[in-house]
């Protein structure tokens, strides 16, 4: 078989071709981006006009942002995120605010199940916040009930500041009997039925959450964004341009509204998005099929999954595998087996000893990076001096070793990076279940770090498009990198929450890098991202304060 043996001999340039062609799939320069920014809009435009897009545009009818000065105690409950939230919150009217919180697990079969059951165990943790951690487990003063806030983050049609109907579920959920039907009355009944003397006020989404508690801690912002198990953004927009308000009394009165873009959904369709076979397979596996597009390349929940769909084709490349010499693990092998976790170790392995590349945190928030030349590197402001280059002893009978990998993928490494790769090995012996580091060489560590760090990428590239569309769409930039006349000169307020955002190395640098190529400097640098820490809570306390404000005796029992 004269054909097989000539394919084996050119193996080595055989595994450079795939991991060249796979790194070609997810780069994306400046003019994808552009393209991709320029469709968010024409989404924007189109969800803000008309109801039933996949970009739902969702008018909040929250009508602007808190100042700092609110005051009162409120409770919180926080559906959508990796767990289930009861928190009791304390607006001090300073900006500050103190917050008592429990974490309840919410079970695959609960997210799958029967509607009812799930809002009966809603119910039950809110009971038992109250029962065991809350300051005060009774209404105050004359009132008849505490004032809920709930923050539940899935898209919803929301027709008035406690009430809105399911749209659909995201993020693994998907309880049944629960499409159509109102959110606030289905938790409200499920209070009722407990006979528990809790009333929910507000309904809000975690992005607007965001939006309400950055406002609070740090001054006025523009968009809430969340970067975790699942994506979205939710921006102040002049209730004008929510023409598919219609007449509604909302329009009358004017001024601004904030917007819940459900930007997860954002291409469905696929016109501009990438697409790869990672992608494809991820989509089709996904309990969602078509839905939440651009969420899939972004999000927490998914990261992880393409990641282990590339490490897989990468072990089952033929004629020979490129990485863990052909062996899988039982968690490389399991759906969603690989999490964006350890993704997020690989990157922070690599990335604590990279000296070439410091980033520190300047006052106000904005993260900057300062990259020296190879010789010199700043770490935490002294001067290292250059380190000699080795490079890595590979085994020579082994023709994994002895390809060059795509040009991302160095051919020598510093003593630095050959620890910084026995580290990363150490982690995916752990993680992925590996029974000796012997199954895992140095160039395996090097190939799944390329891997992970090409994923997160492309997500963060992408992410600084939505970032970029809010800009240009609120009059703060325009995609062309001109600064509008009446754009903020000194500070576009950001509030940011989720796990991506928060824990995942260099995130928001790469975010930055792509909103800066998008909309230029001069704007890039004055867009302050902050952490809403807390966000749901305190955005929903909020929320539940405004309520409150509005209808005060909703909390005496009729
Ligand atoms: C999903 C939900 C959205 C939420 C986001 C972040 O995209 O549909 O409502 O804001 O996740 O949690």
């Amino acid at each position: 078989m004269a054909h097989t043996s000539a394919i084996f001999e050119s193996f080595p340039e055989t595994s450079q071709r795939l991991l060249d062609d796979i790194e070609k799939q997810f780069q994306m320069d400046t003019k994808d981006l552009q393209k991709l920014t320029a469709h968010f809009l024409r989404e924007f435009s189109q969800g803000l006009a008309e109801y039933n897009h996949p970009m739902a545009m969702i008018p909040s009818f929250v009508t602007g942002v808190p100042d700092g000065t609110e005051t009162g105690t409120f409770l919180a409950l926080d559906l959508g995120g990796t767990n289930l939230r009861v928190c009791e919150v304390e607006l001090h009217g300073n900006n500050t605010f103190t917050l008592r919180q429990q974490k309840y697990k919410v079970s695959e079969t609960l997210k799958t199940g029967e509607a009812t059951v799930l809002f009966d165990y809603l119910a039950d943790s809110v009971d038992e916040f109250l029962t065991d951690y809350a300051s005060s487990s009774a209404p105050q003063g004359d009132l008849d009930r505490i004032p809920l806030g709930l923050t539940f983050s899935f898209p919803v049609e929301q027709t008035a500041l406690d009430e809105g109907k399911i749209l659909t579920w995201t993020k693994g959920f998907n309880a049944k009997n629960s499409v159509g039907k109102d959110v606030v009355k289905l938790l409200q009944d499920a209070f009722d039925r407990k006979h528990l003397h809790v009333k929910c006020v507000a309904l809000i989404n975690d992005t607007v959450g965001a939006l309400l508690s950055r406002s609070y801690t740090a001054g006025k912002s523009v968009l809430g964004a969340i970067f975790g198990t699942g994506t979205n953004g939710a921006y102040l927009e002049d209730v004008a341009k929510i023409t598919k308000l219609g007449n509604s009394s909302a329009v009358a009165k004017g001024g601004k509204m904030i917007v819940n873009t459900e930007w997860g959904a954002f291409d469905n369709a696929r016109w501009v998005l990438p697409s790869t076979p990672f992608d494809n397979k991820l989509d089709r596996e996904s309990i969602n099929p078509h839905f939440q597009a651009f969420e899939k390349f972004i999000s927490g929940m998914y990261l992880g999954e393409i990641t282990r769909n590339i490490l897989l084709a990468l072990i089952d490349a033929a004629p020979k595998p490129i990485l863990f010499s052909g062996k899988s693990t039982t968690a490389l092998n399991t759906h969603y087996g690989l999490d964006t976790a350890v993704m997020s170790k690989v990157e922070e392995a690599w990335e604590s000893i990279q000296e070439e590349s410091v980033s520190e945190e300047k006052p106000g928030g904005n993260v900057i990076e300062s990259t020296s030349a190879e010789a010199t590197a700043k770490v935490n402001g002294k001067i290292v001096p250059p380190t000699p280059k080795v490079t890595l002893r590979f085994d020579p009978e082994s023709v994994q070793h002895q390809m060059k990998g795509p040009s991302s993928l160095p051919a020598s490494f510093t003593p630095q990076q050959v620890a910084a790769l026995e580290r990363i090995r150490a982690v995916l012996v752990e993680e992925l279940g590996f029974s000796s580091p012997d199954d895992v060489t140095l160039r395996d560590a090097a190939i799944v770090r390329w891997t992970c760090s090409l994923v997160a990428e492309r997500a963060a590239k992408l992410s600084g498009c939505a970032v970029a569309a809010v800009l240009v769409q609120t009059g703060q930039a325009r995609l062309d990198g001109t600064v509008p006349d009446d754009a903020e000169k000194t500070r576009i307020g950001v509030g940011v929450d989720g796990s991506l955002i928060q824990f995942y190395p260099r995130f928001q640098i790469r975010v930055r890098d792509a909103l800066r190529s998008l909309v230029g400097a001069e704007v890039e640098k004055v867009v302050e991202i902050g952490m809403a820490k807390d966000g749901s809570g305190v955005g929903a306390a909020l929320c539940a304060l405004q309520a409150v404000k509005q209808h005060p005796d909703a909390l005496i029992q009729g």
